[in-house]
């Protein structure tokens, strides 16, 4: 078959080969600990089930929603904007509602890069941006590398002269948040380079402990566009509901590319996330959710400990469900050492040249199945 170049530029999948490999070790009767993929292992809250068995009902619930989706939700979402980070958003012109982030954040460059137009993506960082964004549309990716004695924060003067500049706090895979001075300065770089769109992947805006309250880059600039998840919000990976905030003709066009693209989000789907959303007091999450994340601390803690103990160096963080380890330049040897002993690791330059001699953990496995992969991990 003649594959196109970019589709042949990829790199595979950084968890098609893991899963062969874990396959084969179940074959053959291996307890497996997946700390692999990064999906939460308890339940979508009540509230969030409840209303996705209320909204399946509705009698619009079978139509094609819009492509910006439903206008009630998008209201809802200004509200919940309002109420958690102060900002406030138009529904009708700020607001474009997705079937999960990465669907907005994988086919939003469309509208932007022309080939050969540079993309700048942290490194480490989530794979989305380099490949389904840039790759995939004969875009050139960037590397902006993010490093331990920066505090994982990048030198934005490398993406000058890129059409599309990607952030993500707090960060997949490293777990790093950045404070309010990065911001600002990113706020200063969309003035001053207003050849580059700066995309800002919020997927885990809201996975934040120890009192760490992450900030949206809208209370800093409006000259952007910023992506949420519910995902890893209301456990719900599997509903694939998000959205996307920011300058009204970034939304105008996401919202247009959407509708060649797609149909929009299901709408009962939409409503739960309403639903859910609505549950935050203010700032506040719902107990719900406020327990979730103590459970992640909790979890996080017991990690980061033991693998220090081990003499492994730890990224300690504040925010998301990944530990991102230091453990050497040969980290598959780490890794399959690990695989032998049943516990699944990610392998760092998964995600960038950057993690090379890194490994990500995540957290979602309970917490006696996380203790149980500590003691294994001691004896490598
Ligand atoms: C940084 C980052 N952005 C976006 C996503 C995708 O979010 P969603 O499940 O809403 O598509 C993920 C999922 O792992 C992620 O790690």
């Amino acid at each position: 078959m003649n594959f196109a170049n970019r589709y042949l530029a990829l790199p595979p999948y950084l968890f098609a080969g893991l899963e062969r490999k874990a396959a084969a070790l179940r074959a053959r009767g291996v307890d497996l600990i997946d700390l692999g993929i990064g999906d939460p292992d308890l339940p979508p809250p009540d509230f969030f089930m409840n209303a996705l068995h209320e909204h399946l009902q509705d009698e619009d619930a079978h139509f094609y929603p819009s492509s910006q989706g439903d206008a009630d939700v998008r209201k809802k979402v200004a509200r919940w904007f309002r109420g958690r980070f102060g900002v406030e958003l138009d529904p009708d012109d700020e607001i474009c509602i997705l079937i999960g982030a990465k669907e907005g954040l994988a086919n939003f460059s469309r509208v932007l890069v022309n080939p050969g137009d540079r993309v700048g993506v942290p490194d480490p960082g989530y794979p989305v941006y380099s490949q389904a964004a840039a790759l995939l549309n004969d875009a050139i990716p960037i590397a902006l590398p993010l490093q331990p004695g920066k505090d994982f924060i990048p030198d934005l003067t490398k993406a000058i002269g890129c059409r599309i500049l990607f952030l993500n706090y707090p960060n997949n895979p490293t777990g790093a948040t950045a404070p309010s001075e990065f911001f600002i300065s990113v706020a200063d770089f969309c003035e001053a380079h207003p050849e580059t769109v700066v995309i800002h992947d919020a997927a885990y805006s809201e996975m934040t402990f120890g009192g760490y309250r992450a900030p949206s880059l809208l209370q800093f600039t409006r000259n952007t566009i910023e992506f949420f998840s519910m995902s890893k919000l209301f456990n719900a990976t599997g509903f694939r509901i998000g959205f996307a905030v920011g300058k009204p003709e970034l939304i105008k066009a996401l919202a247009s590319l959407k509708a060649q693209l797609d149909s929009g989000a299901p709408l009962f789907i939409q409503r739960a996330m309403a639903e859910g959303l609505s549950r935050y007091n203010g700032a506040d999450p719902p107990p719900e959710v406020r327990s979730n994340l103590d459970e992640y601390a909790r979890r996080r803690k017991l990690v980061e400990d033991k693998l220090m103990g081990f003499g492994w160096v730890v990224v300690k963080s504040q925010a998301t469900f990944y530990v991102w380890a230091k453990v050497g330049d040969e980290e598959f040897k780490v890794i399959d050492a690990a695989m032998e002993k049943g516990v699944i690791l990610t392998p760092g330059r998964g995600f960038g040249k950057n993690g090379i001699g890194y490994v990500r953990l995540a957290l979602s496995q309970p917490y006696h199945r996380l203790e149980e992969a500590m003691n294994r991990l001691s004896t490598l």
